[in-house]
Protein backbone atom coordinates (compact mmCIF):
# COMPACT_ATOMS: atom_id res chain seq x y z
CA UNK A 1 0.00 0.00 0.00
CA UNK A 2 1.46 3.44 -1.03
CA UNK A 3 0.76 5.50 2.14
CA UNK A 4 1.96 9.45 2.98
CA UNK A 5 4.34 10.77 5.23
CA UNK A 6 1.83 13.07 7.61
CA UNK A 7 4.40 13.96 10.40
CA UNK A 8 8.44 13.43 11.31
CA UNK A 9 10.30 14.01 14.28
CA UNK A 10 13.54 13.72 15.89
CA UNK A 11 12.10 12.84 19.41
CA UNK A 12 15.92 11.61 21.00
CA UNK A 13 19.04 11.50 19.28
CA UNK A 14 18.47 9.26 15.87
CA UNK A 15 15.22 8.31 17.07
CA UNK A 16 12.52 9.65 15.05
CA UNK A 17 8.62 9.21 15.02
CA UNK A 18 6.95 9.33 11.69
CA UNK A 19 3.11 9.58 11.64
CA UNK A 20 1.81 8.11 7.88
CA UNK A 21 -1.54 8.48 6.78
CA UNK A 22 -3.59 7.13 3.48
CA UNK A 23 -5.86 4.71 2.73
CA UNK A 24 -5.51 1.62 5.27
CA UNK A 25 -7.37 -0.84 7.49
CA UNK A 26 -6.47 1.10 10.76
CA UNK A 27 -9.50 -0.36 12.53
CA UNK A 28 -8.06 -4.13 12.32
CA UNK A 29 -4.50 -3.08 13.63
CA UNK A 30 -3.58 -5.06 16.86
CA UNK A 31 -1.01 -3.70 19.22
CA UNK A 32 2.47 -5.77 18.50
CA UNK A 33 1.94 -6.11 14.47
CA UNK A 34 4.28 -4.85 12.23
CA UNK A 35 4.60 -3.01 9.13
CA UNK A 36 7.33 -4.32 6.36
CA UNK A 37 8.23 -0.69 4.68
CA UNK A 38 10.46 -0.78 1.62
CA UNK A 39 13.22 1.37 1.48
CA UNK A 40 13.86 3.78 -1.14
CA UNK A 41 13.10 2.31 -4.70
CA UNK A 42 13.60 -1.45 -3.55
CA UNK A 43 16.40 -1.89 -5.72
CA UNK A 44 19.50 -1.10 -3.46
CA UNK A 45 17.60 -2.46 -0.62
CA UNK A 46 15.98 -5.59 -1.57
CA UNK A 47 14.17 -6.47 1.94
CA UNK A 48 12.04 -4.00 3.78
CA UNK A 49 12.79 -3.29 7.00
CA UNK A 50 10.11 -4.14 9.72
CA UNK A 51 9.15 -1.86 12.05
CA UNK A 52 6.26 -1.89 14.88
CA UNK A 53 3.45 0.19 14.91
CA UNK A 54 3.64 2.27 18.13
CA UNK A 55 0.09 4.02 17.97
CA UNK A 56 -3.09 4.34 15.47
CA UNK A 57 -6.02 6.55 15.40
CA UNK A 58 -8.41 6.39 12.45
CA UNK A 59 -7.07 7.67 9.47
CA UNK A 60 -3.04 7.50 10.62
CA UNK A 61 -0.44 5.95 11.96
CA UNK A 62 2.86 6.40 13.91
CA UNK A 63 5.81 4.38 13.80
CA UNK A 64 9.06 5.15 16.05
CA UNK A 65 12.60 4.00 14.78
CA UNK A 66 16.08 4.42 15.47
CA UNK A 67 18.73 4.91 12.72
CA UNK A 68 21.14 1.90 12.57
CA UNK A 69 21.76 1.34 9.20
CA UNK A 70 20.70 2.70 5.86
CA UNK A 71 17.29 1.51 6.06
CA UNK A 72 16.39 3.93 8.61
CA UNK A 73 18.35 6.23 7.95
CA UNK A 74 16.52 6.53 4.53
CA UNK A 75 13.28 6.78 6.61
CA UNK A 76 14.69 8.97 9.07
CA UNK A 77 15.04 11.18 5.56
CA UNK A 78 11.22 11.61 4.79
CA UNK A 79 9.89 14.63 4.36
CA UNK A 80 5.80 15.43 5.03
CA UNK A 81 4.22 14.42 1.82
CA UNK A 82 6.40 11.08 0.97
CA UNK A 83 5.17 8.23 -0.15
CA UNK A 84 5.90 5.40 1.88
CA UNK A 85 5.49 1.68 0.22
CA UNK A 86 4.22 -0.31 3.17
CA UNK A 87 2.86 -4.40 3.74
CA UNK A 88 0.74 -4.74 6.83
CA UNK A 89 -0.74 -5.31 9.52
CA UNK A 90 1.40 -8.29 10.04
CA UNK A 91 1.83 -10.58 12.72
CA UNK A 92 0.31 -11.54 15.52
CA UNK A 93 0.02 -9.19 18.27
CA UNK A 94 -0.51 -9.62 22.11
CA UNK A 95 -3.22 -11.40 23.76
CA UNK A 96 -5.31 -9.19 26.12
CA UNK A 97 -5.71 -10.10 29.64
CA UNK A 98 -9.01 -10.67 31.30
CA UNK A 99 -11.22 -7.20 32.34
CA UNK A 100 -9.52 -5.28 35.18
CA UNK A 101 -6.41 -8.26 35.27
CA UNK A 102 -2.90 -6.97 37.23
CA UNK A 103 -0.82 -6.17 34.02
CA UNK A 104 3.03 -5.12 33.67
CA UNK A 105 4.68 -3.75 30.71
CA UNK A 106 8.12 -4.20 30.59
CA UNK A 107 9.60 -2.30 27.64
CA UNK A 108 13.68 -1.55 26.64
CA UNK A 109 14.94 0.54 24.53
CA UNK A 110 13.67 0.72 20.97
CA UNK A 111 11.05 -2.30 22.32
CA UNK A 112 9.17 0.54 24.30
CA UNK A 113 6.78 1.91 21.06
CA UNK A 114 4.77 -1.10 20.18
CA UNK A 115 4.07 -1.42 23.96
CA UNK A 116 2.83 2.14 23.89
CA UNK A 117 -0.19 1.10 21.61
CA UNK A 118 -0.96 -2.05 23.76
CA UNK A 119 -0.84 0.14 26.82
CA UNK A 120 -3.44 2.69 25.04
CA UNK A 121 -5.64 -0.20 24.28
CA UNK A 122 -5.08 -1.91 27.97
CA UNK A 123 -7.06 1.31 29.03
CA UNK A 124 -10.58 -0.50 28.39
CA UNK A 125 -9.84 -3.64 30.49
CA UNK A 126 -7.76 -2.50 32.97
CA UNK A 127 -6.95 0.03 35.98
CA UNK A 128 -4.12 -2.08 37.42
CA UNK A 129 -1.51 -1.27 34.63
CA UNK A 130 2.18 -0.77 36.20
CA UNK A 131 5.40 0.23 33.79
CA UNK A 132 9.11 -0.24 33.63
CA UNK A 133 11.08 1.15 30.68
CA UNK A 134 14.64 1.23 30.64
CA UNK A 135 16.68 2.68 28.66
CA UNK A 136 20.67 3.72 28.13
CA UNK A 137 20.86 7.04 29.33
CA UNK A 138 17.67 10.01 30.57
CA UNK A 139 18.46 11.01 26.76
CA UNK A 140 17.64 8.61 25.35
CA UNK A 141 14.48 8.28 26.98
CA UNK A 142 11.29 7.85 24.45
CA UNK A 143 7.35 8.10 25.32
CA UNK A 144 7.88 8.86 28.76
CA UNK A 145 4.99 11.12 29.35
CA UNK A 146 2.47 9.37 27.40
CA UNK A 147 3.31 6.33 28.76
CA UNK A 148 2.76 8.14 32.96
CA UNK A 149 -1.00 8.50 31.66
CA UNK A 150 -1.74 4.76 31.42
CA UNK A 151 -0.37 3.82 34.44
CA UNK A 152 2.03 3.44 37.62
CA UNK A 153 5.27 4.60 35.67
CA UNK A 154 8.64 3.38 37.18
CA UNK A 155 11.94 4.68 34.51
CA UNK A 156 15.58 2.74 34.73
CA UNK A 157 18.40 4.13 33.14
CA UNK A 158 22.16 2.72 32.83
CA UNK A 159 23.88 5.63 34.28
CA UNK A 160 20.86 7.06 36.66
CA UNK A 161 20.41 10.08 34.66
CA UNK A 162 16.67 9.67 35.23
CA UNK A 163 14.59 7.40 37.43
CA UNK A 164 16.22 3.96 39.06
CA UNK A 165 20.02 3.85 38.16
CA UNK A 166 19.88 -0.30 37.06
CA UNK A 167 17.90 -2.40 34.94
CA UNK A 168 14.24 -3.14 34.44
CA UNK A 169 14.75 -5.93 36.37
CA UNK A 170 16.02 -3.86 39.49
CA UNK A 171 12.58 -2.11 38.71
CA UNK A 172 10.63 -4.90 38.79
CA UNK A 173 12.41 -6.35 41.75
CA UNK A 174 11.72 -2.83 43.91
CA UNK A 175 7.76 -2.94 43.08
CA UNK A 176 7.39 -6.85 44.39
CA UNK A 177 8.90 -5.41 47.56
CA UNK A 178 6.50 -2.66 47.62
CA UNK A 179 3.46 -5.32 47.43
CA UNK A 180 2.84 -5.52 43.99
CA UNK A 181 1.83 -8.63 41.97
CA UNK A 182 0.89 -8.91 38.89
CA UNK A 183 -1.33 -11.40 36.16
CA UNK A 184 0.18 -11.03 33.07
CA UNK A 185 3.36 -9.54 32.06
CA UNK A 186 4.19 -8.23 28.59
CA UNK A 187 7.72 -7.41 27.51
CA UNK A 188 9.36 -5.79 24.14
CA UNK A 189 13.40 -5.20 23.93
CA UNK A 190 16.71 -6.44 23.75
CA UNK A 191 16.93 -10.48 23.88
CA UNK A 192 18.93 -10.29 26.86
CA UNK A 193 16.43 -8.12 28.45
CA UNK A 194 13.86 -10.62 27.39
CA UNK A 195 15.64 -13.50 28.88
CA UNK A 196 16.06 -12.03 31.90
CA UNK A 197 12.55 -11.24 32.36
CA UNK A 198 11.42 -15.07 31.91
CA UNK A 199 13.66 -16.39 33.86
CA UNK A 200 12.61 -13.94 36.62
CA UNK A 201 9.27 -14.47 36.45
CA UNK A 202 9.60 -18.50 35.39
CA UNK A 203 8.95 -19.62 39.17
CA UNK A 204 5.66 -17.28 39.64
CA UNK A 205 1.96 -17.98 38.64
CA UNK A 206 1.92 -15.14 35.49
CA UNK A 207 0.70 -15.39 31.90
CA UNK A 208 3.80 -13.81 30.13
CA UNK A 209 4.09 -12.49 27.01
CA UNK A 210 7.37 -11.05 24.37
CA UNK A 211 7.63 -9.13 21.44
CA UNK A 212 10.72 -10.62 18.88
CA UNK A 213 12.30 -7.79 16.93
CA UNK A 214 15.29 -9.25 16.33
CA UNK A 215 15.90 -10.57 12.99
CA UNK A 216 13.83 -10.83 9.73
CA UNK A 217 14.24 -10.71 6.37
CA UNK A 218 10.98 -11.40 3.91
CA UNK A 219 8.28 -10.81 6.98
CA UNK A 220 5.81 -12.55 5.14
CA UNK A 221 6.75 -16.54 5.99
CA UNK A 222 8.66 -17.21 2.84
CA UNK A 223 12.21 -17.73 3.69
CA UNK A 224 12.80 -18.72 6.97
CA UNK A 225 15.25 -16.15 7.85
CA UNK A 226 13.30 -15.30 11.09
CA UNK A 227 13.16 -18.78 12.46
CA UNK A 228 13.77 -19.38 16.44
CA UNK A 229 13.30 -22.58 17.99
CA UNK A 230 10.97 -23.49 20.55
CA UNK A 231 11.61 -23.65 24.22
CA UNK A 232 12.29 -27.57 23.99
CA UNK A 233 14.17 -27.13 20.78
CA UNK A 234 11.46 -29.92 19.12
CA UNK A 235 10.56 -26.95 16.32
CA UNK A 236 11.34 -23.59 15.03
CA UNK A 237 9.04 -20.84 14.49
CA UNK A 238 8.85 -17.88 12.47
CA UNK A 239 8.75 -15.03 14.10
CA UNK A 240 7.27 -12.81 11.39
CA UNK A 241 3.68 -15.60 11.10
CA UNK A 242 3.94 -16.85 14.06
CA UNK A 243 5.12 -14.48 15.99
CA UNK A 244 6.17 -11.40 16.62
CA UNK A 245 4.58 -12.02 19.98
CA UNK A 246 4.86 -15.49 21.84
CA UNK A 247 3.69 -16.53 25.02
CA UNK A 248 6.96 -17.40 27.20
CA UNK A 249 6.51 -21.12 26.52
CA UNK A 250 6.30 -20.96 23.11
CA UNK A 251 9.90 -20.05 22.21
CA UNK A 252 13.49 -20.30 23.76
CA UNK A 253 15.27 -16.62 24.73
C1 LIG B 1 8.96 -7.32 14.18
C2 LIG B 1 10.01 -6.25 14.26
C3 LIG B 1 9.64 -4.98 14.70
C4 LIG B 1 10.59 -3.97 14.78
N1 LIG B 1 10.20 -2.75 15.22
C5 LIG B 1 11.10 -1.76 15.30
C6 LIG B 1 10.69 -0.46 15.76
O1 LIG B 1 9.53 -0.23 16.09
N2 LIG B 1 11.64 0.51 15.79
C7 LIG B 1 12.94 0.27 15.44
O2 LIG B 1 13.77 1.20 15.50
N3 LIG B 1 13.35 -0.93 15.02
C8 LIG B 1 12.46 -1.95 14.94
N4 LIG B 1 12.87 -3.17 14.49
C9 LIG B 1 14.27 -3.34 14.07
C10 LIG B 1 14.41 -2.77 12.64
O3 LIG B 1 13.68 -3.57 11.75
C11 LIG B 1 15.89 -2.76 12.22
O4 LIG B 1 16.60 -1.86 13.04
C12 LIG B 1 16.02 -2.31 10.77
O5 LIG B 1 15.48 -3.28 9.92
C13 LIG B 1 17.47 -2.06 10.42
O6 LIG B 1 17.53 -1.70 9.07
P1 LIG B 1 18.74 -0.81 8.51
O7 LIG B 1 18.76 -0.95 7.04
O8 LIG B 1 18.68 0.57 9.07
O9 LIG B 1 20.00 -1.48 9.17
P2 LIG B 1 20.85 -2.71 8.63
O10 LIG B 1 21.87 -2.18 7.67
O11 LIG B 1 19.94 -3.81 8.18
O12 LIG B 1 21.54 -3.12 9.98
C14 LIG B 1 22.38 -2.19 10.69
C15 LIG B 1 22.73 -2.75 12.06
O13 LIG B 1 21.55 -2.99 12.84
C16 LIG B 1 21.47 -4.37 13.21
N5 LIG B 1 20.08 -4.81 13.09
C17 LIG B 1 19.37 -4.97 11.95
N6 LIG B 1 18.12 -5.42 12.23
C18 LIG B 1 18.05 -5.54 13.56
C19 LIG B 1 17.04 -5.97 14.44
N7 LIG B 1 15.85 -6.39 14.02
N8 LIG B 1 17.34 -5.98 15.76
C20 LIG B 1 18.54 -5.58 16.23
N9 LIG B 1 19.54 -5.16 15.43
C21 LIG B 1 19.30 -5.15 14.12
C22 LIG B 1 22.35 -5.11 12.22
O14 LIG B 1 22.85 -6.32 12.79
C23 LIG B 1 23.43 -4.12 11.99
O15 LIG B 1 24.40 -4.13 13.02
C24 LIG B 1 11.95 -4.22 14.42
C25 LIG B 1 12.31 -5.48 13.97
C26 LIG B 1 11.36 -6.49 13.91
C27 LIG B 1 11.77 -7.85 13.43
S1 LIG C 1 11.15 -13.25 7.65
FE1 LIG C 1 10.94 -14.65 6.00
S2 LIG C 1 9.90 -16.33 6.95
FE2 LIG C 1 9.93 -14.80 8.49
Amino acid sequence: MLLRVRGISEIAPEIWQITIGGEFPYETIQPGQFLMIRVGSGKEHVLRRPISIAAVTKESMTIILRVVGQGTKWLSERCIGDSLDVLGPLGRGFPRPEKDARVLIIGGGLGVPPLYFLGEALQAETDNVDIVLGFRTKEHCILTGEFSRLGHLVITTDDGSLGINGNVIDAVVSLRNSGRRWDYVYSCGPQGMLSRVKQHFSSQDVKGYVSLEEHMACGVGACHGCACPSEDHSVTRRICVSGPVFAWDEVSL
